[in-house]
């Protein structure tokens, strides 16, 4: 098992409320997931919804509710609470995302991911 590093943005491109999209190689399979700003928190989950194995946003780098309080799936609505990727709403209520660690070091947020 090796730690590597992988770039996924500067601080000051991810504002408060700001998501953006990547790929990386887990374990030899390309996973889609998702990094975000709650708040002043960044987190990033695998973009798979516990309900059914799909993204939640549907294609368009839109994973909050209205009120930035919540991902939300697009498909049947099931809510996460950003911080912990617990879902707190809908189908697939008590799962959680997978949650993936993030590191920053002189500004750039950075995958920090075990293979
Ligand atoms: S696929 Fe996400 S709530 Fe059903």
């Amino acid at each position: 098992m090796s730690s590597h590093r992988i770039s996924l943005a500067r601080v000051e491109d991810l504002p408060p409320g700001a998501t953006k999209k990547f790929i990386f190689d887990a374990n030899g399979r390309k996973t889609e997931a998702f990094l975000a700003n709650f708040r002043g928190e960044l987190v990033a989950f695998v973009n798979r919804c516990v309900h059914l194995p799909i993204t939640l946003d549907l294609d368009d780098n839109d994973f909050f509710t209205g009120d930035g309080n919540l991902f939300v799936c697009k498909t049947h609505g099931s809510v996460y609470d950003p911080k912990a990727g617990k879902c707190v709403g809908g189908p697939g209520q008590g799962k959680s995302l997978e949650r993936l660690p993030l590191v920053v070091d002189a500004g750039v947020i950075y995958l920090d991911w075990d293979e």
